[in-house]
């Protein structure tokens, strides 16, 4: 059970990842040149959300899982002595959970944004905010607390 829900949170960081680089860049070039909102543009905003829903929810049953969370509510020692416990036990999830909050609300802005420049301007600056947050929250192999590989195999 660990295993699986760890490769599929390992995985799922990617699809949301592209997703959400796909709705800023699309954004931002149709602001810049005033394409209009697609049908594309709705579906990576749907699928940018969707897939942050889905690791959130894999990431609620992760942490009732992993051997790493037993140890950070077990034993405060070890927590204060080893960065990777308290990164996953407590800033990875506050931090993800905030960026999940930003892209629903840019989302629910996108949505009912009148015109198609607001509708841009809405998911450039929400789900821009959301990847700052991200960006920080993801165990990158480059992390300072808590580096893990770029794919799980
Ligand atoms: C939506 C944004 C999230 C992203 C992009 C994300 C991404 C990741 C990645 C890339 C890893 C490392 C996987 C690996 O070692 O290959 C990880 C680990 C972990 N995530 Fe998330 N995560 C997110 C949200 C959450 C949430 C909301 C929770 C809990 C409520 C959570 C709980 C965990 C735990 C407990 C681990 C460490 C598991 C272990 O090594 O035993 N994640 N996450």
């Amino acid at each position: 059970m660990y295993e699986v829900t760890l490769y599929l949170h390992s995985w799922i960081r990617w699809l949301l990842v592209f997703a959400l680089l796909y709705s800023l860049i699309s954004s931002g070039t149709a602001l810049a040149s005033g394409r209009p909102w697609t049908k594309a543009n709705n579906i990576a905003r749907g699928s940018t959300s969707g897939f942050a829903y889905l690791q959130l929810i894999i990431g609620l049953i992760l942490y009732t899982v992993s051997p790493l969370i037993k140890v950070f509510m077990r034993n405060k020692e070890e927590v204060a002595n080893d960065s990777a416990l308290s990164f996953f036990g407590i800033y990875h999830v506050v931090l993800a959970i905030i960026a999940i909050v930003l892209l629903t609300i840019g989302g629910v802005k996108a949505k009912k944004a009148l015109t198609d420049a607001k509708k841009h301007k809405m998911i450039l600056i929400w789900f821009g905010l959301a990847a700052v947050v991200l960006l920080a929250a993801i165990p990158w192999p480059f992390h300072p607390l808590a580096a893990r590989e770029w794919f799980r195999f």
